[in-house]
């Protein structure tokens, strides 16, 4: 490709429509030998710490996650769960799945009422908590792959809760707009001086929660799964109908899997395999994409029809086919088989939609969760995806420990075979069984460039969305040629089989392109946002890091 002025070689400038509110051009940043991207600033500057004092990736990854924990309590977690693939430079991968996973007391229907209706038990209060993960699984990752110790990598975030951060609009609008939620339990004290535009710049102490952490930099998990943090979790269940017990947490265990390995026109990803649907789904859509020997241009009606044609086909697979792979066969090896994908790809009309067959399975569409992506300077990368599932979880905060909890128990299907509160119908594969993981989208994800070295680190929010955000960030830099802001600021869309509509970001399509649409058969439809990007790309001399446009997040390096 010729170069175009101010552009780096090989990169295009991309025509975003005028009312979209992100404009193409803007620069990432920029650092020279390390960069973490993450939707806290002060969450990437604890990684960058740790990477100055000599830690590799890992250890900086770990320290992002505790910070994120202390200072972004709306995803950042330890009492939720999450996914990590990790890419060392020395070819070594790996993928870390630290899903929560039912207690043991869950059983089938315990969402429905004596009516056989769904109740909202699986969203709010303490019985929508799954058994957390994300303490025994950074420091799995840390002991495996990490150089520093857990107290070490710790300290950025103890030191946040223990003295405290600056409240900035971001946060004190979040506690603002989430406020339902969190004042119908503990949390209402520790966070209502802290809420609204009055509480920009006050001094955020959490001193039950500085002592959770450092329990857990003393004693390692055990710190978490046993012990007075255990005893607090347990209570704060018993209290209020909860079903989680001490013999639930002592028994979690995170999970080392094989990370799904794709290639796209050359190019090799890493991602995560079951129990998130992730990597499975995005690997099928860019397999049946991959057929097309160009793609259309970016925006244009045909490109918009190809893509979301993709993701129907690849949704209509992972809503009925996908769970955790402890308790259901699943098709890993069709489903990111190149071949099938041909066929799925022959079944895409060359301008007209395909209606979703009515007796495909859908899924809750969600807006939540937080990813952070990491590479350090010798080229070693982690992209974590971690949750609470809903903003601020279940709402439950622990009294005594300073953590809210999950209520990730809501991404089974509760009622498999009906509709849920929402019109959805769910898959057998995915129903509630003690200790089984409930399907996840999260999709973090490593590209390496055609010479296999370091290309991108990316991930996403947003529930589904996640799978399509990601996906599109990943073609935006491979097909469409962008810069990376401009790949993730770009307009993106949204198709998930059920409810059989192409959605789109507000702004985000030319007004003839949403007609083009509407002619070839579509429902299609504005929403709000599609996904929270946060990535990392490799370039000459450096990298660059660029957190989505659409949150108050910042890329970090050094
Ligand atoms: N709770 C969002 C997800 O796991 O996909």
């Amino acid at each position: 490709m010729t170069g175009v002025a101010g552009y780096p070689p090989g990169t295009k400038p991309a025509v975003f429509p005028a009312a979209w509110p992100y404009k193409a051009g803007k620069a990432a940043t920029f650092a020279p030998h390390a960069m973490i991207s993450s939707d806290a600033p002060l969450a990437s500057e604890a990684g960058v710490e740790i990477l100055k004092q000599g830690g590799n990736a890992v250890d900086a990854a770990v320290a992002v996650g505790f910070a994120l924990a202390v200072v972004y309590p709306e995803a950042g977690n330890i009492g939720g769960g999450g996914y990590m693939v990790i890419h060392m430079a020395d070819g070594r991968s790996a993928a870390l799945d630290y899903r929560e996973v039912a207690p043991l007391a869950a059983t089938r229907n315990m969402y429905l009422d004596a009516e056989g209706n769904l109740t909202d038990k699986s969203i709010v209060g303490p019985l929508a908590s799954g058994v957390p993960g994300a303490v025994a699984g950074l420091t799995a990752a840390l002991a495996k792959y990490g150089t520093m110790k857990l107290a070490d990598v710790m300290a950025p975030a103890i030191r946040y809760a223990e003295r405290g951060f600056i409240v900035d609009a971001a946060l004190a609008g979040s506690f603002q707009s989430n406020w339902r939620l969190i004042s119908q339990f503990a949390g209402a004290e520790p966070f209502g001086p802290y809420r609204g535009a009055d509480a920009v710049g006050k001094t955020l102490r959490r001193p039950e929660l500085a002592a959770t952490l450092r329990r857990i930099a003393e004693q390692g998990a055990a710190g978490f799964y046993a012990g007075p943090t255990a005893d607090a979790i347990a209570e704060e269940m018993r209290k209020d109908g909860g079903i989680i017990t001490k013999e639930d947490l002592a028994k979690y265990q995170p999970v080392w899997r094989e990370p799904v390995v794709s290639t796209y026109r050359g190019y090799t990803l890493y991602t995560m395999p079951p129990s998130s649907s992730g990597g499975v789904t995005v690997t099928e859509t860019l397999n049946i994409l991959e057929g097309f020997p160009t793609l259309p241009p970016f925006g244009s009606a045909e490109y918009e029809h190809i893509l979301g044609s993709a993701y129907q086909r690849a949704f209509i697979d992972r809503n009925e086919k996908l769970a955790d792979p402890a308790f259901v066969p699943v098709p890993m090896k069709e489903l990111t088989d190149k071949a099938y994908a041909s066929k799925l790809r022959a079944t895409i009309g060359r301008d007209r939609v395909t209606p979703t067959p009515s007796v495909s399975r859908t899924m809750r569409e969600g807006n939540e969760t937080t990813h952070y992506s990491v590479a350090d300077a010798r080229g070693n990368a982690v992209a974590t995806t971690t949750t609470l599932n809903a903003l601020y979880g279940s709402g439950v905060y622990v009294r005594g420990a300073g953590f809210f909890m999950n209520d990730e128990m809501d991404d089974f299907a509760a009622a498999p075979g009906k509709p849920n509160m929402f019109g959805l119908v769910q898959g057998e594969a995915n129903a509630i069984q003690p200790g089984k993981r409930m399907l996840s989208a999260m999709s973090p994800t490593i590209v390496l460039d055609r010479d296999r070295s370091l290309l991108l680190v990316v991930g996403s929010r947003g529930g589904p969305r996640i799978i399509t955000s990601t996906s599109q960030v990943i073609l935006n830099v491979l097909d469409h040629h962008m810069i990376l802001s401009d790949a993730v600021s770009a307009p993106r869309i949204h198709h998930q089989a059920l409810p059989d509509t192409l959605q789109y970001e507000r702004n985000g399509l030319f007004p003839a392109v949403v007609d083009s649409l509407r002619g070839m058969g579509y429902g299609v439809s504005p929403i709000g946002g599609v996904g929270l990007i946060n990535a990392v790309m490799k370039v000459r001399g450096g990298y660059f890091g660029m957190p989505d446009p659409r949150s108050s997040g910042k890329a970090v390096g050094y």
